[in-house]
């Protein structure tokens, strides 16, 4: 069904003053994709990078933004043990840290754009590399390149590229990693915008990975571009 328009903005405002603003669609009985709640911050930024207008300082400090959300609640899906603390007023605080050890794989080039976001969270994590570039005449993907932490089958897999148009890129990054004895279930995607046909794509040929996105958008263009998407993600935050 087509994004509805829903009520944001601060409640101070009657309900007939309210801002209205196009939300990510759903996507119904997919346990394993996660839509960032649509906040008015997060339509505020995307609403931002989407601008043709947003030069390239504003559009790579927009992103950002975005992406740290997206790491944060990747983050989340990681799994926690018991762990109680004593606090400096003696008292005990029962809490839970993270287990297992990560890494950061992106898919270059606009992946790579998102490793700092990650490496905020988490200091000194390892990042490895796929270089996949999708052809412009056909939108089929090629892989050109593979750099991997050794012991990247112990880890979880935080995979990290923007956007997801037919979805081809992502799955040939996700079959990389199978490769390496990576089980689905240990890799979390983590991306911007997305289309309804690449989520769909995606789902169908690695259906247990677990999707975060910004938002899902209305669907793809003649040249495969997401619309309204933001156009090319990797020449807006480096060479526009
Ligand atoms: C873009 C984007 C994804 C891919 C998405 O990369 O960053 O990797 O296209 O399209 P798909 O879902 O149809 O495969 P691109 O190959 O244009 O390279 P770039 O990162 O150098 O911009
Ligand atoms: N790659 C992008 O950067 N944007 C799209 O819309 C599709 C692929």
């Amino acid at each position: 069904c087509p994004s509805p328009a829903l009520g944001v903005g601060p409640d101070y405002r009657p309900a007939n003053e309210k801002p209205t603003a196009t939300v990510s669609r759903q996507v119904k009985n997919q346990p394993n994709v996660h839509i960032l709640p649509q906040t008015p911050q997060l339509i505020a930024l995307l609403t931002m990078i989407r601008d043709e207008n947003t030069q390239r300082a504003d559009f790579i400090f927009y992103s950002n933004r975005i992406i740290r959300l997206l790491v944060e609640e990747g983050l989340n899906h990681l799994p926690v043990v018991p762990h109680t603390v004593t606090s400096p007023v003696g008292k005990d605080y029962t809490g839970v840290r993270f287990e297992g050890k990560i890494c950061g794989v992106s898919i270059m080039r606009a992946g790579e754009s998102m490793e700092q976001g990650l490496r905020e969270c988490c200091r000194s994590v390892r990042i490895g590399k796929i270089l996949i570039q999708r052809n412009e005449e056909t939108s089929l993907p090629k892989l050109f390149y593979e750099k991997l932490p050794p012991d990247i089958k112990d880890r979880w897999v935080l995979l990290l590229d923007p956007m997801l148009a037919t979805g081809g890129s992502a799955i040939m990054a996700v079959e990389v990693l199978k490769g390496k004895g990576v089980p689905e279930e240990r890799i979390l995607f983590l991306n911007l915008i997305a289309s309804p046909e690449g989520i769909a794509n995606f789902l169908e040929k690695v259906p247990k990975v677990r999707v975060i996105t910004a938002f899902v958008d209305q669907g793809l263009n003649d040249k495969n571009y997401i619309v309204p998407g933001l156009g090319d993600f990797g020449d807006r935050f480096y060479t526009l």
